[in-house]
């Protein structure tokens, strides 16, 4: 193109995107119906703003100018796409209740290019209510109680035993291998012993990063590298199940396993593809979030001896009844007498907000106090724009577990909402907080920390520590 192209190109593009965006506006303005919002630059509408990270524990710039300006209820463009972004609580239930009739998976496709296409969050009506209920099955009470609450003992009683005095580990680290061996174990009877695990940890890291990251398919980049460690796993994957599914192979251990993959053979007619899908899937959503909300959990009470006191009280309590009824292991009992600890917990997920926005896309009109929410919008239903307001909950930013009681026991509020609602709500909330309740018995009762290098937890969306978060380790005497 000659100079001269350019020189005329360049502005006319200018003054299209100005028109372009005013004209947006001017649109807008004139509907009154639909909620008010700014919709940025065309394509990239405010995406940069929305995406831009800031610590969890906050709202961040974007979700404070913006709320200041249009209220608790605001379009604006999101990837591309008209987005209203809701911070009131009763527009999440509203949303939570009617999911799956009014709404659908709002994720973008790379997303489902990495995850799978067939993976549970992208499954539509009849097929989505079948493998949600394949899922909640294989969870049922009994099997939490025992296997899993079983696992997750031993495992944090060998993880946490092999940290020896005076040195500095990731807690980020360290959960995440708690939680890996506790779902690869459960889902595809894979002991921490076994020579596999580590590969199998080096490419779910890998396929994890991918998940997470920009999507880019250039080779070296995340996405890229996270794509190939996916095929690797879907491979292994493969072979476990044509392994198992041999026909007239009775003599096989494995087919006999009680896992999730031959829980999901057994139940189900689905494809080896879907299988794949849903197993990957599952272990991404069971493990990552958890260790994240373990390594939260850590770093809020890093700076409350009092909180740690309390806990060790309770802890040493379980201990002492234990070992009065001559039980060496943790029970289920002892896990619903930690009181005080499932305040932690909450207020850990209140304040540590895992999971900051769920998003979906609007399929069919919405009318919802007066506000037009049009077909083909997607909607973000802000949870940390909840869990962190005032006038919901008093000195939101303090890491409080006491807010959890109250005079007449445990306090109710339906503000809180980490684990989503209604069709879609996360099936693994039961175990995600077992899992954190073990790890805090073991920790406590074994050991003594202070972190080591200032770190904190940024929502890049998820929830990350730039450097693992570091702690120091003490043996904690009794
Ligand atoms: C959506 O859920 C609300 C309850 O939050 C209910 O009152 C309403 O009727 C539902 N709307 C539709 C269209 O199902
Ligand atoms: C305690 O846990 C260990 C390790 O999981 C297990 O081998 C043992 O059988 C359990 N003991 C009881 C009494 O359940
Ligand atoms: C923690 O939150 C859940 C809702 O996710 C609630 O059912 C439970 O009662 C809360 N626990 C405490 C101790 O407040």
């Amino acid at each position: 193109m000659s100079s001269l192209g350019l020189v005329v190109l360049i502005p006319t593009t200018i003054l299209f995107l100005i028109l372009f965006h005013s004209f947006r506006r001017y649109a807008k303005k004139k509907d009154h119906n639909i909620p008010p919002g700014d919709m940025g630059w065309p394509l990239v509408g405010e995406t940069f703003s929305f995406m831009k990270p800031h610590l969890s524990t906050t709202v961040g710039g974007f979700m404070e100018q913006h709320t200041t300006r249009f209220g608790k209820i605001f379009l604006s463009n999101l990837f591309g796409a008209p987005t209203v972004i809701s911070a009131e609580p009763e527009l999440n239930r509203f949303l939570f209740k009617n999911d799956t009739r009014l709404f659908e998976p709002g994720w973008p496709r790379s997303f489902a290019d990495i995850v799978g296409r067939s993976s549970i969050s992208f499954l539509v009506g009849d097929a989505h209510k079948h493998m949600r209920s394949i899922i909640l099955d294989f969870l049922s009470a009994e099997r939490i109680r025992t296997f899993f609450l079983q696992d997750m003992d031993y495992l944090a009683s060998i993880l946490l035993g092999s940290w020896t005095e005076g040195s500095v580990i990731s807690s980020l680290d360290e959960a995440t291998k708690f939680s890996f061996y506790i779902m690869v174990k459960n889902i595809l009877s894979i002991g921490p012993e076994d020579p596999q695990i580590e590969w199998l940890r080096g490419e779910f890291n890998t396929f994890t990063k991918g998940l997470i990251s920009f999507p880019l398919k250039i080779p070296g980049m995340a996405y890229w590298r996270g794509l190939q460690s996916r095929r690797n796993l879907l491979e292994l994957l493969n072979q476990e199940i044509t392994k198992r599914t041999k026909e007239g192979d009775n003599t096989n251990e494995r087919t006999k396993k009680d896992d999730f993959l031959g829980w999901v053979i057994k139940n189900t007619d689905y494809s080896l593809e879907k299988i794949g899908d849903l197993m990957l899937h599952t272990l991404f959503a069971a493990h990552d979030t958890t260790s994240r909300a373990i390594s939260l959990m850590i770093y809020f009470l890093d700076s409350s001896p009092e909180i740690i006191a309390h806990l060790r009280e309770e802890h040493v309590g379980v201990l002492n009844s234990r070992r009065q009824n001559e039980e060496s292991n943790l029970t289920f009992e002892d896990y619903k007498s930690m009181e005080f600890t499932q305040c932690v917990i909450n207020e850990t997920l209140r304040l540590g907000n895992i999971v900051s926005h769920i998003q979906r896309k609007v399929s069919a009109d919405v009318h919802y106090k007066g506000y037009l929410i049009l077909k083909g919008y997607n909607i973000a239903a802000h949870l940390s724009a909840v869990h962190l307001d005032p006038s919901l909950f008093e000195d939101p930013h303090h890491f409080n577990p006491w807010r959890w009681l109250c005079s007449s026991g445990v306090k109710k509020t339906n503000d809180f909402m980490p684990f989503g609602g209604g069709a879609r709500h996360c099936p693994g909330s039961e175990i995600a907080r077992l899992e954190m309740a073990v790890f805090l018995h073991h920790l406590i009762l074994k050991h003594d920390w202070v972190v080591a290098e200032p770190d904190h937890p940024i929502c890049v969306p998820y929830v990350d520590f730039a450097k693992g978060l570091p702690i120091k380790v003490r043996a904690f005497i009794l």
